[in-house]
């Protein structure tokens, strides 16, 4: 896709079961369309650089870093956010808030929509595959003990739905 400078593309896309056309420049990253174009605020940015996680959504069902996605990259795509009003995301939620398993919240939609994935790929994950499975996630306040047990309340949640 060949675009001059300044000039903007038309994309489509689907974000939490509604599909959205927008008019976006070719260098615009997901993030910031989630974020600035449609208001889903839920999404956080903590380094713009692919390194803590806090960006993390779902695209066609992988989990993607949104800070290293050019918006126009998601034309036609399936995006799934941390407002997804999907059960088993409100159930991962909820364990969450019970297990205390977040401080400040900062990395909390991130760390939520990783283990939305990584529960999707293995519904009963040991703790080290939790941990494994969460390494691109980084949380500056918890510690992470409590995230895994999270992890592993949701788990046991989602296996008996
Ligand atoms: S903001 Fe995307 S990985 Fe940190
Ligand atoms: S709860 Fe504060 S960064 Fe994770």
């Amino acid at each position: 896709m060949l675009a001059r400078p300044g000039e903007k593309v038309k994309i489509k896309v689907k974000v939490n079961g509604i599909w959205y056309e927008r008019e976006v420049e070719p260098r615009k990253l997901l993030v910031h369309f989630l974020r600035d174009d449609l208001g889903l605020t839920g999404t956080k940015i903590g380094c713009d650089t692919s390194t803590c996680g806090a960006c993390t959504v779902l695209m066609n069902g992988k989990s993607v870093k949104s800070c290293t996605v050019l918006a126009v990259q998601a034309d036609g795509a399936e995006i799934t956010t941390i407002e997804d009003g999907d059960g088993k995301l409100r159930a991962i939620q909820e364990a969450f808030k019970e297990n205390f398993a977040l401080q400040c919240g900062y990395c909390t939609p991130g760390m939520i929509m990783q283990s939305y994935y990584l529960l999707s790929e293995n519904p009963s994950p040991s703790e080290e595959e939790i941990r494994e499975g969460l390494h691109g996630n980084i949380c500056r306040c918890t510690g992470y003990q409590n995230i895994v047990k999270a992890v592993q309340d949701a788990s046991r949640r989602l296996v008996k739905q």
